[in-house]
């Protein structure tokens, strides 16, 4: 990790309001247009930069570049002619591999790219028992099979002959993701194990933190590395019955049923147990301190108070 306090000085250079335009010659592949992808794109767009955004299948709000690995259908080299930068947005397949760089690795050199990045997981830090973990953190073994996974796909990506920045992240919310609109529906659950925390990021801060990354690499004057693994949590691990609660609280409802996690264990899921089962609290500090980018949503609740108003929901009484 470069942690030299030039790149803490250069950050100047960066607009931290976020509004700086892209360059001109600036074309994007963004591989899934996801619920982070989707968001992405359209702040691409906003910034004045071309984006060429990949899905499995064809969407109604086309047109989308197909691109699904485990059928093999994949972009021509000429309909990517002219990106300069890339980032993926996709998981790991079920075999573990990565589905961007096993699939489209020939075609991307082919491409004139100055960067990329890549949506990794705070999963692959495992379990640090509710402890902080940095970006120089080796991982708490056993890993979750995905998990191993994920760092398997990271060690992919960080060989690539581009510069190359991965952006762990924790649970993602957002306008469509969060608690409010189903605590609105009465399907809220309040489920605390004590000592557990998460952590959580509004997807417009990956939005934010991926341009702002991206465009640090841009600036002639930074002249040195930059990170190649780059946390983007927010500033407040915290229990998932805070957010419930202040989901609540922004409703204007009764909170919902409280349960232990003990009594439900049983009937989760493997894989929502295995959320349950990893604990840990990951530092921004690179992404704040170092790298300068200012979190538009601090903690769940100027990020959910956006998702309420986004929502169109508004305050009774
Ligand atoms: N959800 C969370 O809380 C969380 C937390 C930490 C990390 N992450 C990771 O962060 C990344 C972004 O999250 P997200 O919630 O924005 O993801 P998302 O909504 O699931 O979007 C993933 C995108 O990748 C595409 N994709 C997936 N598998 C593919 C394959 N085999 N071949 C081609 N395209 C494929 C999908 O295509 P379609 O559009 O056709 O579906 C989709 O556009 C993901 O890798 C996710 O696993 C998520």
């Amino acid at each position: 990790m470069n942690t030299s306090t030039d790149v803490f000085a250069k950050r100047d250079f960066v607009n931290p309001q976020g509004q700086q335009q892209l360059p001109a010659d600036f074309q994007l592949l963004l591989i899934g247009g996801g619920f982070s992808g989707k968001r992405l794109a359209a702040e691409v767009k906003r910034r004045g930069g071309k984006v060429l955004v990949t899905h499995r299948q064809q969407q109604a709000d086309g047109p989308h570049l197909l691109f699904n690995s485990e059928t093999g259908e994949q972009p021509p080299l000429s309909a990517l002619m002219g990106t300069t930068h890339l980032l993926s947005t996709a998981a790991p397949e079920a075999s573990g591999s990565d589905p961007c760089l096993r699939c489209l690795g020939p075609v991307l050199q082919q491409l004139p790219l100055r960067w990329a990045g890549y949506l990794s997981s705070t999963g692959v830090y495992g379990d640090a028992k509710g402890g902080w973990v940095d970006e120089q953190s080796d991982p708490f073994e056993p890993l979750q099979t995905r998990s191993a996974a994920r760092l398997a796909c990271e060690q992919a990506w960080q060989v690539q002959s581009w510069p190359t920045q991965i952006f762990r992240l924790p649970g993602i919310y957002g306008p469509g993701r969060n608690p409010i609109a189903l605590l609105n529906r009465g399907l809220g659950k309040m489920v605390h194990k004590p000592g557990q925390v998460f952590g959580r990021i509004h997807v417009d801060d990956i939005v934010g933190a991926v341009l702002h990354c991206l465009l640090m690499g841009e600036q002639n004057q930074v002249t040195q590395k930059l990170p190649g693994i780059v946390n983007v949590v927010d500033d407040l691990p915290a229990p998932s019955s805070n957010t419930w609660s202040y989901a609540a609280h922004l409703l204007g409802c009764c909170l919902p049923d409280y349960l232990s996690y003990a009594d439900i264990e049983a009937e989760l899921s493997p894989m929502a147990k295995s959320f349950w089962q990893e604990n840990r609290r990951v530092s921004n500090k690179l992404l704040k301190l170092e790298l300068g980018y200012q979190l538009k949503y601090p903690t769940y609740r100027e990020g959910l108070m956006a998702c309420f108003k986004e929502e169109g929901f508004s305050f009774q009484g």
